[in-house]
């Protein structure tokens, strides 16, 4: 499974990259209104870090202005990804962009219906948001599932699922578990993933006793 990360945050992506870990990133309008940076120059610099994926959104709604504003989006690094809303229009873009070799990433996806539009629009990547489905009630990991079997059954299509909405570790090892391509995380959750209480407690007893020895390896 590839571990993108869902941040702005060059700061924090510059850390994580550290960390051997992280695949690619995604951002979305609201992550880069938290930057409180211009667009451009934040998707410049995080494609200047990260050789992998980096999805940067559209903002209009009709499908003229999403194609100007992906191609411009596309210009700025090799490794673009554009995201479009899945809608009428984000989905006839996404088949555009697709036929001039450039990468799209489906967003907003909340049923396999809309899973299956995207893969057949050529999506690179489709993004269901399994925190927002919980958060209303509804069961976000069934929807991975049923992506996952929908798609299993068209090895033709090519679409990876990209978990969006992640909210916790277990969301990600549900998503895993399920087979799903890419997992975009926060930054926290990428943080928590590392961390068990019998980890410490196990770490402290070894400290403790080969502090014992009165030894040093160096
Ligand atoms: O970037 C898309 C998605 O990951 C947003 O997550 O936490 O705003 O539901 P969230």
């Amino acid at each position: 499974m590839k571990f993108f990360i869902d941040t702005a945050d060059i700061r924090e992506i510059e850390d994580l990259m550290t960390t051997g870990l992280v695949d690619g990133v995604t951002t979305n309008p609201t992550l880069i209104a938290k930057s409180g940076r211009r667009f451009l120059e934040v998707i410049a610099d995080i494609c200047r870090i990260v050789p992998g994926p980096v999805s940067a959104e559209v903002t209009a709604t009709d499908y003229q202005t999403m194609i100007r504003e992906g191609q411009k989006l596309a210009s700025i690094a090799g490794n673009v990804i554009v995201k479009v809303p899945l809608t009428v229009d984000g989905l006839k873009a996404c088949r555009t962009f697709s036929g001039m070799g450039i990468g799209v990433n489906v967003t907003l996806c909340f049923s396999a219906a809309q899973a299956l539009l995207a893969a057949k629009s050529g999506a690179t990547y489709v993004s269901p948001f399994v925190g927002r489905l919980d958060d209303q009630g509804y069961d976000g990991m069934a929807l991975i599932e049923e992506i996952v079997n929908v798609y299993q059954n068209y090895t033709q299509l090519t679409t990876q699922i990209l978990v969006a909405s992640v909210r916790n570790p277990k969301h990600v090892v549900e998503a895993a578990l399920l087979g799903a391509d890419v997992g975009t995380l926060p930054p926290t959750v990428l943080k928590q993933m590392y961390h068990h209480p019998l980890t410490d407690k196990g770490l402290q007893a070894f400290l403790t006793d080969w502090s014992k020895t009165g030894q040093s390896i160096l």
